[in-house]
């Protein structure tokens, strides 16, 4: 598939933004830090579907190490007003207890899910929880956590495919495009 100059998803203009390639080589790069930091510890994969399906695909075909993957979904729901939007994990098969635990996200925005993620995962008796996202938005973060393994930092800039979508449509692209200034 050619990468395109423009692209029509669900009547918005994206245009080309970061290329398959350089997708490639990050993840290499993710493969190759995670290969040598579970050296030993057998992790448990935790993607977070729909948005991480491309992204884990080829970061797990990076693994060389004995390892578990187990594809999740969030469901939120409204907390109490001291606790917001509540996220939480479905689909869990595993025990997390004891487990080395690599969430892999699609992107990073405010960072409200993730973080509510991992304050349930607590609960869970993990021995370790990290995050693997290819893209991070530093500048709209509202939660403070660490994020262990990232592909990219980008702007405050929404972006569609490798996965990522504007109303269900446009995952299917193997490059990313972002939404064209007007
Ligand atoms: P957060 O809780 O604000 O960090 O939300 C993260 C989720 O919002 C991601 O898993 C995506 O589903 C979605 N999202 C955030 N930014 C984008 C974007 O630029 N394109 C597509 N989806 C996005």
């Amino acid at each position: 598939m050619e990468t395109q100059t423009k692209l029509n998803v669900a009547g918005l203009d994206f245009v080309p933004y970061i290329s398959h390639k350089e997708i490639a080589q990050r993840i290499e790069h993710l493969g190759t830090e995670l290969n040598r930091d579970y050296e030993g510890l057998s992790p448990l994969f935790l993607p977070i579907l729909n948005g991480s399906f491309m992204f884990a695909a080829d970061l797990i075909r990076q693994i060389c190490i004995p390892c578990q993957v187990s594809f999740v979904k969030t469901a939120s729901y409204e907390g109490t007003q001291s606790t917001g939007k509540v996220s939480q994990l479905i689909g869990l098969e595993q025990d997390l207890e004891g487990r080395h635990i690599v969430l892999v996200e699609d992107i990073v925005d405010t960072g409200l899910t993730i973080a509510s993620l991992l304050r349930g995962l607590e609960n869970f008796r993990p021995a370790s929880v990290k995050i693997a996202t290819l893209f991070v938005k530093p500048e709209a973060l509202k939660e403070d956590f660490e994020i262990h393994y990232r592909g990219f930092d980008i702007p405050n800039k929404f972006i569609v495919g490798y996965g990522l979508d504007y109303e269900g449509f446009g995952r299917n692209y193997r490059d990313v495009y972002c939404l064209a200034e007007d």
